[in-house]
């Protein structure tokens, strides 16, 4: 397994380019389900998650197409089996989000249940019932969602008891060509959602209430291709601004939507950030100085995302002051901090909650990551700890992170990838 080999103290400063939203593009290529007609997405990022859900479409007997500028055309009229196998759902929990399209459009789908994963046992009984609701028939065989129709799919109302981001997709997606009016309540308003309504839209969908907790979708016939260009991965953002806020340095982010970060933003400033954005560009500079202790609470968009519940805690770590970090999503997404406390990280966990008091210096021990966020934290505090930090697992890190050492060294980090054995 590859290792990143991290040398920390470097001063953090250069420019570096966004890419395409990993929790954008996998809803989208999911929705590409729904038409027998190409579609083209642009700005995707090349990372293990996407090439996994072009994989499974291909294996369903979709046609994808890799154009020389780097786009993917996709055109699922070529589509043969509705089967989403275990083999590739167990490395890919968001693979659940082709249920919907392939119930709406094929009248059938056999997907997999997703395995649990390192941060928690995420369950989708909001994503069953919701397709039950739309007058899917469900039943659990061998350890599959086994989805049925008989003929199309009917319009219904649904209120999600909890807000969750890929089941309000899997619902829309599902709805669009259903027969009627279907209202989604306390739907998730996270800028991916968004984005894939914009697209379901471009193919021809009617929606209405995009971005807000209810949407109200009129279910057409037929959806045809478009050509969709994916929107800046926030989190991948907000991951590069936080490597400037705790090495005292500088951050130029270019092909960015700065209105989608605003409770991270706001989280910088008060730490003691100055930022300054434009429409698509966003410069953080903290002047040399240490960054101030914040206190976070994750919650559904547009709070403070869970996705960057882990950096924000090493934020603290070197920060000024005692910082707090709640989590109210996920019930164990603390695997970092036992990491960190090997790198001298001052954390304690009283239930949801880290307290975090900030040491003047962490310093470098061989860490191993644990899912996609908790390792992107590891790689930060390896930035700034003293001496040479070995991150292990970093399969995880390439699952959402696209030429993570290419960027980091770009602005300026000291990092290598490390062939592990085995
Ligand atoms: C999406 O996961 C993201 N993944 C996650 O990003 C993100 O952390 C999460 O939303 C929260 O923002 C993708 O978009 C591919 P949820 P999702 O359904 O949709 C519970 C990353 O790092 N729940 O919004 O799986 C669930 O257990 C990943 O890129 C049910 O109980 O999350 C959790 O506690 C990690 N039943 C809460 O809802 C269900 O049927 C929110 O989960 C579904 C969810």
């Amino acid at each position: 397994m590859d290792k990143l080999l991290i040398s920390g103290g470097n001063p953090i400063d250069g420019t570096i380019r966004i890419s395409g939203a990993k929790n954008a593009a996998l809803p989208i290529l999911a929705a590409t389900l729904l038409t027998d007609e190409p579609v083209t997405l642009r700005n995707l990022p090349h990372l293990n998650d996407i090439t996994t859900m072009i994989e499974l479409l291909v294996c369903m007997g979709v046609e994808v197409l890799i154009n020389e500028d780097m786009s993917v055309q996709i055109n699922a009229g070529t589509l043969k089996d509705c089967t989403a196998p275990y083999s590739l759902v167990k490395t890919m929990r968001a693979s659940i989000l082709v249920l919907g399209p392939l119930l709406a459009h094929f009248g059938e789908a056999n997907v997999s249940l997703p395995g649990g994963c390192a941060i928690g046992s995420r369950p989708v009984d909001l994503h069953i019932r919701g397709m039950e609701a739309l007058g899917g028939q469900i039943t659990m065989e061998d350890g599959y969602i086994k989805a049925r129709s008989n003929g199309r799919l009917k319009a219904a109302d649904y209120f999600f008891d909890m807000v969750s981001v890929t089941g309000t997709e899997n619902v829309l997606m599902a709805a669009v060509l259903a027969d009627g009016v279907s209202v989604i309540e306390n739907s998730a308003r996270e800028p991916e959602v968004v984005d894939l309504a914009h697209c379901l839209v471009a193919m021809g969908a009617q929606i209405e209430g995009i971005g807000t907790d209810t949407m109200r979708v009129t279910g057409v016939e037929k959806l045809h291709g478009c050509d969709h260009k994916v929107l800046p991965d926030r989190i991948e953002a907000g991951t590069y601004l936080v490597a400037g806020a705790i090495s005292g340095g500088r951050v130029h982010l270019k092909d960015v939507d700065p209105k989608t970060m605003d409770s991270v933003l706001v989280k910088l400033r008060e730490c003691g950030a100055e930022i300054i954005t434009t429409d698509n560009s966003i410069v953080l500079d903290m002047h040399g100085k240490r960054p101030k202790a914040v206190n976070i609470t994750t919650a559904p968009y547009p709070a403070f995302p869970t996705d960057m519940q882990a950096q924000f805690t090493v934020l603290n770590a070197v920060a000024e002051g005692t910082g707090t970090v709640e989590e109210t999503i996920f019930e164990n997404r603390f695997m970092h901090i036992q990491e960190l406390h090997r790198m001298g990280a001052d954390c304690t966990i009283k239930g949801n909650t880290v307290v975090i008091k900030g040491v003047p210096k962490l310093h470098a021990a061989p860490v191993m990551a644990t899912d996609l966020r908790a390792s992107a934290s590891l790689v930060l505090a390896a930035l700034v700890a003293e001496g040479d930090t070995l991150v292990d697992r970093i399969y995880h890190i390439d699952r959402g992170y696209e030429c993570i050492e290419e960027k980091l060294q770009l602005l300026g980090a000291t990092i290598k990838r490390v062939a592990g054995k085995g």
